[in-house]
């Protein structure tokens, strides 16, 4: 499982043993080559160090490949059974622990299949008839970012779930709209936090859309042009979870679209991320001073005795920046690769788990805080009624008395003008006063200037009357339930 860092986290090159080293070194193709591997090539060109973390998805795809070598006659049942009790246990040593990882096996797969042999002794050698350590790891990444996005959903939906509950508490909250970060209109603090809703909602689609698409078993492709043997890649597609066999082999073992795909999910996630802890950044300043966050999610300073800082947010905020770095370097990596497979493509798996331990940190620590977040109501409310955020409720009352929209934006302006130079707000205006504006404004008139009379008014689907909250809220929360 991509959250399960305790089996994945990679070793140094230093810390795995080479057990394989020199004499024995590249015994997995040393036939054809005159001489060893340079010591600090091996160490660079190897990747062990990193995708032994792919571990079980490895383990998982060469049990769906020997149960079809099998199944087609290429080796029996009883070496079949053979092969895949070995891996089981070489999984099981894995995850206790007692696996002697070896930089000179370079990668998960030759560890794997050279502790297999070990093992089970020359049965282990036929399990790599008719694959390729090419078709083996764009299989292993598919498995693996199709549980990571499981994971990832799963985080998502209990920040979204946070995030309705709250906006269902503080749906008649009334805070100020901004446009330009200059006060706009009042608004409900659950209207703002359903529109962050609204964000997450496409991601989930978006992860979703990910999933499928990458959900297609490149095993069989082999090196790049197929297998002479008659494999049955339906079946280690059907048994791995797939939907079926990738197309085109050449592109089976080339393509990485679905990781680029994943990690720009990943990066418009982050993007929504960023902009929440921005806005969670100012609403706890001093200044704006409209939530509190927990102490529990915030630090002090080691000097200045009063400071409560929002690290949390400034964290996931800065945090956007490496998994958008990622999403570059995977763009990069592809952009000049010539088909079909290349030893680029081992570059992709840093810049990956990277992306998913990121995520899944950063929607972790959202979803523990949102709920925790409160609500700073009479400062909100306050804010709210400065900065003539009813201007245009009144222009729009005019509108209904049968002025002009332009013309009725113009006498507002006036209006607005005037208690600038008094230092007063447009609810403050005496009706007399109002009324040199314009002779139909009437006493109603106080009605639509305050912001609650603002806010109930907006009273349609996606407005911000908390009557229309609460319902969107609902609905959001029904989208959430019914998620398969
Ligand atoms: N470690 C390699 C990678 O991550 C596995 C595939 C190696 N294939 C090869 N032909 N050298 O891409």
């Amino acid at each position: 499982m991509a959250s399960d860092k305790s089996s994945s986290s990679p070793v140094s090159s230093s810390q795995a043993t080479d057990t394989a080293s020199s004499s024995t070194s590249n015994s997995l193709w040393g036939g054809r080559f005159q001489e060893p591997t340079d010591a600090f090539v091996e160490r660079f060109t190897a990747s062990v160090q990193f995708d032994r973390r792919l571990y079980t998805q490895d383990i998982r795809g060469s049990i769906a490949h020997a149960s079809m070598l099998a199944k087609v006659g290429v080796i029996t049942d009883d070496e079949s059974q053979k092969i895949i009790t070995g891996l089981k246990a070489i999984s099981d040593d894995i995850s206790n622990e007692t696996f002697d990882w070896s930089v000179a096996r370079e990668d998960v797969h030759m560890n794997i299949e050279a502790a297999l042999t070990e093992k089970i002794g020359d049965v282990g050698k036929k399990l790599h008839t008719g694959r390729s350590r090419n078709d083996q790891v764009a299989t292993d990444i598919r498995l693996y970012l199709r549980d990571a996005i499981d994971a990832v959903v799963a985080q998502l939906t209990r920040l979204q779930q946070g995030l309705i509950s709250l906006a269902t508490r503080e749906a008649a909250t009334i805070m100020p709209g901004f446009t330009h970060l200059q006060t706009a209109q009042p608004v409900t603090f659950g209207h703002h936090l359903l529109a962050w809703n609204a964000m997450l909602e496409r991601d989930y689609s978006r992860l979703k859309d990910c999933q499928t698409r990458m959900n297609e078993c490149p095993l069989g492709a082999a090196a790049l042009a197929g297998t002479t043997y008659p494999i049955d890649r339906e079946m280690t597609a059907a048994a791995l979870g797939f939907t079926k066999p990738t197309e085109n082999s050449l592109d089976s073992v080339s393509d990485r679209d679905f990781a680029i795909e994943f990690n720009a999910c990943a990066s418009i996630i982050m993007l929504h991320l960023s902009r929440f802890s921005e806005e969670l950044v100012l609403w706890t300043s001093s200044q704006f001073d409209f939530i509190d966050l927990p102490d529990r999610f915030c630090t002090g300073s080691s000097i200045m005795p009063q400071k409560k800082n929002p690290d949390v947010p400034e964290l996931v905020r800065g945090k956007s920046g490496r998994v958008y770095g990622h999403l570059v370097s995977l763009l990069t990596l592809m952009k000049s690769q010539p088909l079909a497979y290349n030893k680029d493509n081992q570059e992709d798996k840093e810049p990956l788990f990277d992306t998913v331990d990121t995520l899944l940190d950063c929607l972790n620590a959202y979803a523990d805080m949102v709920p925790a977040i409160t609500a700073k109501v009479d400062n909100m409310l306050v804010a709210a009624g400065k900065g003539f955020s009813t201007a245009t409720d009144l222009a729009d009352y005019l509108v209904r008395k049968g002025i002009a929209f332009r013309d009725s934006h113009e006498i507002v302006g006036n209006a607005v003008a005037r208690c600038i130079e008094q230092g007063c707000d447009l609810s403050e205006l005496p009706l007399e006063t109002l009324q040199s504006y314009h002779s139909q404004i009437a006493e109603d008139v106080y009605d639509i200037l305050t912001v609650e009379g603002s806010v109930a008014s907006r009273d349609h689907i996606g407005g911000t009357a908390p009557q229309q909250v609460l319902s969107a809220a609902k609905r959001a929360s029904t989208q959430i339930n019914n998620r398969v």
